[in-house]
């Protein structure tokens, strides 16, 4: 059973083009917010399962992913192929420690019991908002 969650946000608007120029991009431009606060939360450790369920750009799966080295697992949500692509390309040297799904979070349950994750430990979300001036 999840312990809960935390919803952060911000998304900065940008021209994805492809490749490793694209994910370079996307880390230097899209820095996730409330990390730490994040992190502190959810307390990833070894063996944990955990879903982000809006990965993005995978900053926040990364930091789990990191701290929660070397076997904890997470599955990875999000509904836009493009942000998917962009996150497989930058977690991949997690290997099989990370699972991708397309799919919209209201699907979560769903996904994180076709993939083993229904025990997980934690989970996180981030719809964002953007500022228009
Ligand atoms: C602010 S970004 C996530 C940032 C990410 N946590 C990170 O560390 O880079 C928001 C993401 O949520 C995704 N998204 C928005 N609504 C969604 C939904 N209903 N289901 C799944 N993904 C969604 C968007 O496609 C986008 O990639």
């Amino acid at each position: 059973m999840g312990r809960g969650h935390i919803a952060t946000g911000r998304r900065r608007g940008q021209t994805v083009t492809d490749g490793r120029a694209a994910v370079q991009a996307s880390q230097t431009l899209h820095t996730p917010v409330l990390l730490q606060e994040t992190m502190a939360w959810l307390q990833p450790r070894p063996g944990g399962l955990y879903i982000d369920g809006t990965v993005g750009m995978g900053g926040h799966a990364e930091a789990i992913l990191e701290r929660s080295s070397p076997d904890g697992r997470l599955l990875a949500i999000d509904r836009d192929p493009q942000a998917l692509d962009l996150a497989q390309q930058r977690l991949a040297a997690f290997g099989d420690r990370v699972v991708f799904e397309r799919a919209r979070f209201d699907a979560m349950a769903e996904a994180a019991a076709r993939h083993g994750f229904a025990a997980f430990r934690a989970c996180c979300w981030t719809w964002g908002s953007r500022r228009c001036s």
